[in-house]
């Protein structure tokens, strides 16, 4: 592909968000030892990729600019690097791209052979780009409350905040499939919504009962998946069992040196910063799950690369219902 150019969409600096977007045609990457250049199909967004160009990551992420923004992809292997031996042409894969590098929101993008795997013919390619911060954090955050899915996997209870969104709607599916018990919260126009993806008990975060998370059936949780911001500790605490965790992944300086002080005092109800460290076998594992019908992306909404701009303002919203996909 040298010499070749490609569209793609890019920012020059921090802030401005959707309307910073610009269209241009750059050239196609080359894959180096150990990647894969990939005719990208679809991205979906997650809101770390405008929280990056806000300047929340600066000066780590982006690293320099210009920078074509996104991580998550699934698409077809074109060329392999020196070294790959895992893949060829013509592979459907699903890629989480180096996030220092970004690239997604392209019509090719270069990807590890790390973060790489194959994609089988029942997994769409908006199904697959769905899946690794989302699908891979919900996974991530459940293990670290406790969740196996394995046969050893004791009866337990959580609670998982914005079950409507990306994570959380991944959250309560797995959450299912390790055999727990699920109380989420959502909008009220969601509450049917989480209730099919398997909660079996849902909370309107807007009434009185959502803002104390108190469940319906009294249960007390075992662990909670806290999917959005705001909610204090004081709101929590009485609703955990004796060993209750918060695994918070969106944790403010507060919840970092909350969750240090119960630590020192050895307290057994904690919050516990979550950030995702991608994984390539788990995302082999979550692709297996949506392979065999077990586990499935739910798209909000769907919009071309010449539309990017537009998906970005949808989530910077932060009100989707499950992913926002960019197909190329
Ligand atoms: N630590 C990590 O590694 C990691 C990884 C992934 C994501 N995150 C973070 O986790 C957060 C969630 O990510 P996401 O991709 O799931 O976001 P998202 O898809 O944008 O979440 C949107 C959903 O959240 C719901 N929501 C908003 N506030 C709520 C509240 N107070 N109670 C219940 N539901 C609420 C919205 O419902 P309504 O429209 O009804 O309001 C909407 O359906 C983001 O801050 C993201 O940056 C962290």
């Amino acid at each position: 592909m040298a010499g070749k150019t490609m569209r793609a969409v890019l920012y020059e600096g921090y802030g401005g968000g959707a309307a910073a977007l610009k269209h241009v045609e750059i050239p196609v990457p080359s894959p180096k030892k150990n990647e894969v250049l990939l005719k990208v199909e679809a991205a979906s967004i997650n809101p770390v990729d405008w929280k990056i160009q806000s300047g929340m990551l600066r000066p780590i992420l982006p690293p320099k600019f210009p920078f074509v923004p996104v991580t998550d992809v699934a698409g077809e292997v074109i060329e392999v690097g020196p070294g790959v031996q895992d893949f060829k042409a013509g592979d459907k894969v699903v890629s989480m791209l180096n996030s220092l590098k970004g690239g997604g929101l392209a019509e090719y993008a270069v990807a590890s052979v790390g973060l790489t795997v194959d994609r089988p013919p029942e997994v769409s390619a908006a199904e697959g780009a769905g899946l690794p911060i989302a699908a891979g954090t919900a996974l991530q955050a459940l293990k670290a409350g406790g969740a196996t899915f394995d046969d050893t996997n004791k009866p337990s209870n959580v609670l998982i905040t914005a079950a409507s969104g990306g994570v959380g709607s991944y959250a309560v599916q797995l959450a299912k499939l390790a055999g727990l018990h699920v109380t989420a919260t959502c909008g009220a126009r969601n509450i049917d919504f989480v209730k099919s993806l398997g909660a079996d008990e849902v909370l309107d975060y807007k009434t009185p009962e959502g803002k104390i998370l108190k469940s319906p059936s009294g249960k007390k949780y075992d662990s909670v998946v806290h999917c959005t911001v705001g909610i204090d500790w004081s709101t929590f605490e009485p609703n955990l069992s004796a060993s209750g965790k918060v695994i918070d992944i969106t944790p403010s300086p507060g919840t970092m040196v909350s969750s240090f002080v119960k630590k020192l005092m050895w307290a057994k109800k904690r919050v516990v910063p979550l950030l995702l460290i991608p994984k390539k076998e788990e995302f082999k594992f979550l692709v297996d799950m949506v392979k065999d019908g077990r586990l499935k992306t739910v798209v909000d909404s769907k919009y071309p690369l010449s539309k990017a701009e537009e998906a970005w303002a949808k989530s910077m919203e932060g009100h989707a219902t499950g992913k926002i996909i960019v197909e190329m």
